[in-house]
């Protein structure tokens, strides 16, 4: 495939944009090569300036459920948008998408929009501090929960101590008050709880994470976490914004049983606009502004174009019946057609899978956790992605993301993606 006009492209943005890109994971930094620009959209397929089609298993990172140029969201934005685009005052919509979303979503009352999943866990951090009057947070190695300050952390060494900055521009500070767990590893998580008590206003969690590829809970691990919160009167955060109205349309908490404190949404909720959320019980979410005590706010927080996409999404979603399960086989056929694939010729790898989430992972280990995931061959990676570009397979360019199966997939597309494997597979 010949890449020339995204490379032209690519150099020209270099010149005014940092690094030619708007997020740091477009720039393929990862695996090597260009980035290719994508010029539209439809369904299952991305299209670049090159006049190359791919099949899509990045689906703008998740909020492409449905496949992309999905016709109600984008009927539901232009009617919109010839009303006007923003006003700054309230609308029937945010009502409307906010009875629907707390009707789909266990456990929760009401919620709040933001404009992006890293808002959405800023403030449900920030709320929780508030409404527990604790400073510090646990998170785990390897869950991303956007890029505010108290989420970019490196481990400390060991329960008493405290994370380190991983970014400069992040304060000591800021760093001395989240502490860093080992996901699946629920020992590792009540040491920290336990050295630092009465101390810990929340844990939140990637409930499947999908951030270091698609790594499952094990079982009882959430349960675990649940009760030790419910001991230690600790907030527990459910980061939903890769699998809210994905894994279920009330999300992990509805598919593994487990309720949490906040949830937190991003991406599916928007249909593809920049919007995110935050949600909780009454009691909770009453700590907030204008009628509580904790800030947060948005000039287009709710903004009609986003909210009628999310809106268009979310009805289809609570409509179909089959949706869930209709992704759940696609994911599983793709999972065996790719491993019979890289079994046959001899490709040592690990496939985890939840529902429309699946990574590939080129270890023979078992991957659970952070550790287990960074132990995958990189090497074999990059060769795998080029592989698949070139063949029309557009996947994450990383190995620590997971890919994101889309409805819109057919199981052509599906086949059409398994041989390319069984090519490539030949020369890992
Ligand atoms: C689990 C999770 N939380 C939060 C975020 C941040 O969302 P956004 O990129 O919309 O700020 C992401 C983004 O990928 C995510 O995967």
């Amino acid at each position: 495939m010949l890449y020339k006009r995204s490379s032209a492209l690519f150099k020209e943005a270099q010149n005014v944009i940092p690094g030619g890109v708007n997020s740091p994971v477009r720039a393929f930094s990862a695996v090597g090569g260009t980035p290719i620009f994508a010029k539209s959209a439809k369904g299952a397929y991305v299209y670049d300036e090159d006049g190359n089609r791919f099949i899509d298993y990045i689906n703008s990172w998740g909020p492409m459920l449905l496949g992309h140029a999905f016709p109600p969201v984008v009927d539901a934005v232009i009617e919109k948008a010839k009303q006007g685009t923003s006003f700054g005052m309230p609308t029937t919509i945010e009502t409307e998408i906010a009875e629907l979303a707390v009707s789909m979503v266990p456990n929760i009352d009401k919620i709040r929009f933001v404009n992006s999943g890293t808002e959405a866990c800023m403030s449900a951090i920030r709320l929780a501090r508030g409404f527990t009057k604790r400073d510090k947070i646990i998170k785990f190695a390897g869950c991303y929960h956007g890029h505010s300050d108290s989420f970019l952390i490196a481990a400390g060494s060991g329960a008493v101590t405290f994370g380190t900055p991983n970014s400069p521009g992040v304060t000591k500070g800021t760093a001395k008050d989240t502490l860093l767990a080992t996901f699946n590893d629920l020992k590792n998580v009540k040491e920290l709880v336990t050295s630092n008590k009465d101390e810990i206003a929340a844990i939140i969690i990637e409930p499947v994470a999908g951030n270091m590829g698609c790594i499952p809970p094990l079982e009882g691990f959430l349960e675990g976490l649940r009760a030790l919160c419910d001991a230690h009167n600790i907030l527990l955060i459910f980061d939903e914004v890769m699998t809210g109205f994905r894994l279920a349309k009330g999300g992990a908490q509805e598919l593994k049983g487990v309720d949490a404190d906040i949830v937190c949404f991003g991406k599916v909720v928007g249909g593809g606009l920049p919007v995110g959320a935050f949600a909780a019980r009454n009691e909770i979410m009453n700590f907030l502004a204008p009628i509580g005590p904790v800030y947060q706010a948005g000039t287009l927080s709710g903004n009609p174009l986003a909210m009628a996409a999310g809106l268009a999404m979310l009805k289809t979603i609570n409509a179909d019946k089959g949706l869930m399960n209709r992704l759940a086989e696609k994911t599983k056929y793709l999972h065996n057609g790719i491993a019979d694939a890289l079994n046959k010729n001899n490709v040592t790898h690990t496939i985890n899978r939840v529902g429309s989430m699946i990574s590939v992972h080129f270890s023979e280990d078992a991957v659970v956790d952070f550790d287990s995931a960074a132990k995958g061959n990189n090497e074999t990676f990059k060769k795998f992605f080029h592989g698949m570009l070139d063949k029309g397979i557009y996947i994450a360019p990383s190995a620590f993301e997971t890919w994101f199966i889309t409805d819109a997939l057919s199981y052509e597309d599906l086949n059409e993606t398994i041989a390319a494997v069984e090519e490539i597979a030949k020369d890992l």
